[in-house]
């Protein structure tokens, strides 16, 4: 019957010829609208609503044009928590969550330590952060007005009180030896490489940089100024660019520089301390 959840699973079982996981993610995205899980798995012969029947084909077209899940949905998984996310921002990736673990394991050293983060997009680590530690002080900032709306939906969402968002180009509001921890996931795509031609929905300002490296080499020497002296800097980078981004810390003056990689083995992260 046309406007039932059978007609809408066969509707999906003939698009699935378009997309091997169509009808996985179909099936997530009818749990989204509070189907339950037993009326999905029996594909039950459910008479839906007008504004029911209206989401699922604005998801089938959604998904036909290549949109993301998460953008569709409007919602992404990060570190435990559910962010609200649109084209406007970044979609939050597993490896990032292993650079808010490897914040919370650096040792802070007073209660009321600023922690700042540069290029906050969703909010997405800052506000892992903010509500694993309740006693620090965040700021993040971007340069986007788009991304920062999107953070402050989610500063909201979450009720974090401890983080500031400010509008700046990197950290350049910062005063100087005033903060005890920088993070930062910066843009970090070469303007030429080929992965952007397939991303239409995603901001591309939050992925490129001039010659795939600028962006660290901006905000390291902006962060040798607002560090305090023992204070630290994490980078999340593109897996070919440890030595790159080794070696701009080491220009900037920074020691103890380390470096870390992800769940599959490959370089990602790397610190620095003042
Ligand atoms: C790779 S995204 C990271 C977003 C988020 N922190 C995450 O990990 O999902 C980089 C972010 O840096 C921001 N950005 C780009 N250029 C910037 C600049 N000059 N100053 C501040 N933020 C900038 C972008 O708008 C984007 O939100």
């Amino acid at each position: 019957m046309s406007g039932s959840l059978k007609f809408y699973f066969t509707k999906a079982r003939k698009l699935s010829s378009h997309s091997s996981v169509l009808l996985r993610d179909f099936k997530f995205f009818l749990s989204s609208l509070d189907i339950s899980a037993t009326i999905i798995a029996l594909e039950d012969d459910l008479l839906l609503s007008a504004k029911e029947q209206q989401k699922i084909e604005d998801f089938f077209e959604g998904y036909l044009q290549g949109i993301p899940l998460d953008y569709i949905l409007k919602e992404s998984s990060f570190f435990n928590h559910t962010f609200f996310v649109d084209s406007r921002v970044l979609i939050p990736r597993p490896e990032t969550e292993l650079m808010v673990e490897a914040v919370l394991k650096l040792p802070l050293r007073s209660a009321g330590a600023i922690v700042l983060e540069v290029g906050v997009g969703s909010g997405c680590i800052s506000i892992s952060l903010a509500l694993s530690r309740p006693s620090w002080k965040l700021i993040a900032s971007d340069i986007s007005s788009e991304a920062l709306e999107v953070a402050q939906i989610n500063l909201k969402k979450f009720k974090v009180f401890n983080l500031q968002l400010i509008h700046s180009n990197w950290l350049s509001f910062a005063k100087p030896d005033s903060i005890e921890l920088i993070v930062s996931n910066p843009p970090y795509i070469h303007p030429d490489d080929d992965h952007l031609k397939g991303l239409i929905h995603e901001p591309i300002s939050a992925l490129v940089t001039p010659n795939g490296i600028d962006s660290f080499k901006e905000i390291a020497k902006q962060a040798m100024l607002a560090l305090k002296v023992g204070g630290r800097i994490i980078f999340e980078h593109g897996h070919k660019q440890k030595d790159q981004v080794m070696a701009v810390l080491r220009e900037e003056g920074f020691r103890n520089i380390t470096a870390d990689q992800d769940l599959q083995g490959l370089n990602r992260f790397v610190l620095g301390e003042k």
